[in-house]
Formats: C-alpha cells, sequence, structure tokens
C-alpha cells in the first residue's frame, strides 16, 4: 500500500423524536431498553448530523472531531461502534487510484471522523440521535460492510440507543428485544415517509444550552430509585406501543396526538420520581403544554400534539398546515420576539418532512 492516499466518506442523517419515549436500560453496556419505543424522523435538511469518516496509512490513531473541536474516542460508545464496525469490513478497491483495501487490513488502519450538528448538541433534541446514527453508517460505507440498515441500528444503539432508530424515516419502532446479547434490539420501520405526509412538525427551541444531566446520566438514576419506571415499562408502554402503532397505520391524529402528549407528560413524571429529581422541562416549556392543550380543548378535537425529550424544547406535531399556521401564530402571540420567552423554531412542512437517512 502507498503511504498517501485518503479515502473519505460522508453521510448525512436526520435526527428523531420519541412519540413514546425510551428511558431506562435492562443493560447498560448493551444499552438495551426497558421498553419498546416509537419515533419519528425528522425532515433531513433542518436537524440533522452530517459526518466525514477518512481513511489513511498515515493515521497513527482513531480520532474524532465534534462540531470542530476535538473529542476523546475513549468511552465505550465509540469503541463499540467502531470494533462492531471493523467486525464486519470487507475488501474496498478504488481501481482509478490504485488502492486495494483487504478485510485483514481494517484491523491496522486508523480513521479520522469530523461530525456536525446543524442544531443544538446535547440540549433535547436527539443529538446523540442523529449523531451515532451517522456514525454507523458512514464507518459502514467507507468500510464495506454489507449489513442491512436493521442490523445496523442494533450497532448504532450502542453508541446511543435513541440512534438505531435514525436509520429509517417515517415512524420507527426499536423493539426492546429478549436475547441477553443484544442482537434482536433493533429497530424496524412502522410506516415510510410518504404514509402520513400532512404532518407538519415545528421545534420550537426554548434553550439551546447543554443540559445539566445527560439522558445516560438521567437514565440511570431513574432506573435505581423510581418505582412509577417499574409500572410504565412494565404496564403502561406496552399496551401503548400496541394503540400508537393503530394510530399511526390508521392516520387517526386524535389518538396519535392524545397517546403522543401523555407519554411525554409520563416521561416527565418519571423524571420527577427519580431521586434526586431530575428537571428537563422550564416554565416555558410548561407554558406551551398549556397553550397546547387549551387550544385543542377548545376546538374540540386535537390540532396539535407536543412532545418534550430530555430538555425544555418542545417537539410540536400540527394535524396538517392550516394547525400549523395557526400554531405558529399562537407562539408568535405569546412567546413574541425580542422577549425574555422568544422562541427560536424549525418548521418541518411540506412533503419533505419526512425523509429516508439512507
Ligand atoms: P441529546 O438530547 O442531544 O441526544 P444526549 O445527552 O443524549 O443529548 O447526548 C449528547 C452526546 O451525544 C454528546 O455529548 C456527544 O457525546 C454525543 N453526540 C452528539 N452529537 C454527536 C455527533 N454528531 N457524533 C457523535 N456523537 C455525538
Ligand atoms: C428522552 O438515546 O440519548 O430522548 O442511550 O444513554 O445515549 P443513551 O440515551 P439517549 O436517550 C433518549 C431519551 C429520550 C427518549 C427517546 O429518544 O426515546
Ligand atoms: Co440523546
Amino acid at each position: 500500500m502507498a503511504e498517501s492516499w485518503v479515502i473519505m466518506v460522508t453521510a448525512q442523517t436526520p435526527t428523531n423524536i420519541a412519540v413514546i419515549k425510551y428511558w431506562g436500560k435492562r443493560d447498560e453496556k448493551l444499552i438495551l431498553p426497558v421498553n419498546d419505543s416509537i419515533s419519528v424522523t425528522l425532515d433531513p435538511v433542518h436537524l440533522c448530523t452530517t459526518t466525514t469518516v477518512a481513511v489513511s496509512p498515515s493515521f497513527a490513531q482513531d480520532r474524532m472531531w465534534l462540531n470542530g473541536k476535538e473529542i476523546s474516542l475513549s468511552g465505550g460508545r465509540y469503541q463499540n461502534c467502531l470494533r462492531e464496525i471493523r467486525a464486519r469490513a470487507c475488501d474496498v478497491e478504488d481501481k482509478e487510484r490504485g488502492i486495494k483495501i483487504s478485510k485483514k487490513d481494517w484491523e491496522k488502519l486508523h480513521v479520522h471522523i469530523a461530525s456536525y450538528n446543524n442544531f443544538p448538541t446535547a440540549a433535547g433534541l436527539a443529538s446523540s440521535a442523529a449523531g451515532f446514527a451517522c456514525l454507523v453508517f458512514a464507518l459502514a460505507k467507507l468500510m464495506n460492510a454489507k449489513e442491512d440498515n436493521s442490523e445496523l441500528s442494533a450497532i448504532a444503539r450502542q453508541g446511543s440507543g435513541s440512534a438505531c432508530r435514525s436509520l429509517f424515516g417515517g415512524f420507527v419502532k426499536w423493539k426492546m428485544g429478549k436475547v441477553e446479547d443484544g442482537s434482536d434490539s433493533l429497530a424496524v420501520q412502522v410506516v415510510d415517509e410518504k404514509h402520513w405526509d400532512d404532518l407538519v412538525i415545528i421545534i420550537a427551541v426554548v434553550s439551546s444550552r447543554q443540559k445539566e444531566t445527560s439522558s445516560t446520566t438521567g437514565m440511570r438514576e431513574t432506573v435505581e430509585t423510581s418505582l412509577l419506571l417499574q409500572h410504565r415499562a412494565k404496564e403502561i408502554v406496552p399496551k401503548r406501543i400496541i394503540q400508537m402503532e393503530e394510530a399511526i397505520k390508521n392516520r387517526d391524529f386524535a389518538s396519535f396526538a392524545h397517546l403522543t402528549c401523555a407519554d411525554s407528560n409520563q416521561f416527565h413524571a418519571v423524571c420527577l420520581d427519580t431521586c434526586p429529581p431530575i428537571f428537563y422541562m422550564n416554565d416555558t416549556s410548561h407554558r406551551i403544554i398549556s397553550c397546547v392543550e387549551k387550544w385543542n380543548r377548545s376546538v374540540g378535537t386535537p390540532q396539535v400534539a407536543y412532545t418534550f425529550d430530555a430538555g425544555p424544547n418542545a417537539v410540536l406535531i400540527a394535524h396538517n398546515r392550516k394547525a400549523a399556521a395557526q400554531l405558529l401564530q399562537k407562539l408568535l402571540f405569546y412567546f413574541p420576539p425580542n422577549s425574555d420567552t422568544e422562541l427560536n423554531s424549525y418548521v418541518l412542512g411540506d412533503k419533505s418532512i419526512l425523509k429516508d437517512a439512507g
């Protein structure tokens, strides 16, 4: 092998927002959850990760830059993803440049990774989901791994649980799985991005500051201390998963909105039931909830569903464009620009709303 070449692959992956939440692991190392979850994959333009992975014989070690700053790859999560993809690497040939990498070469070659999120990192908008899905997808392309997206999802899961759901567009289910080695804990598509394309998602950024308690730490403390989590995982979520799949398949917005809001609220209740309690939402988040609840009740049928991940930022899912326009008007009225509660919004609309991660 000549010493001078570099091979690069760039991938782009959108984030996903859970409508039935994952919160709690039964196995920390393999990242196996205590319940199934369902999410919607977002528009690949507005909230996405772009990752470039490069390999060269001149690289002395694996290195990674996140949003322009070098980060350590020593954490188990990055190592898990690198190890699993390396184990599946195949021969790669660039005939034009006369470069040949055999399966065995990959054990010795090092990679450099540069990743950018075009939205706030670690602020409760699932940067870890887009980030690890994109990393695994890009590495698999670079190393010519032949695994399909579900198999790749089980690897992305070992980087960050929610990442397994970003390997597909549309609505996606992460099946918790049963076996100890985690091989059946992976993502499957429920419906594709065209199935329900009149939904419009508005993300109201209440704060882009990094959260105080990371999802990983938060859910560990919840598993250790919350009795409510046990009840949620065993009794509530299994029923909700069935109902949510039905609602999505039938495009039944009333059921969808009811389940989405209830599950977000229960997730935050479980955070409050943690000792010491974890507060991800703030006053502005609570005001957004009240505003949507009041509006939905006054109309009689839900127009908008809200859901909050591990942070104060609202993900608002409007039934259609008309509801989205009305919602934006309300948000501007109640949270005016240049005020303390000004919101930065991403509007994910049109037919492009849900696109494939590939
Ligand atoms: P979020 O709500 O944004 O997902 P988490 O606490 O779950 O917050 O995860 C944030 C962590 O995910 C970051 O500190 C970083 O370690 C990792 N992460 C975020 N973006 C990327 C990325 N593009 N590539 C790799 N890892 C990422
Ligand atoms: C509230 O996937 O970020 O967004 O697996 O420890 O990396 P780790 O946690 P992460 O947790 C996401 C929690 C959530 C709900 C969800 O996305 O299902
Ligand atoms: Co996360």
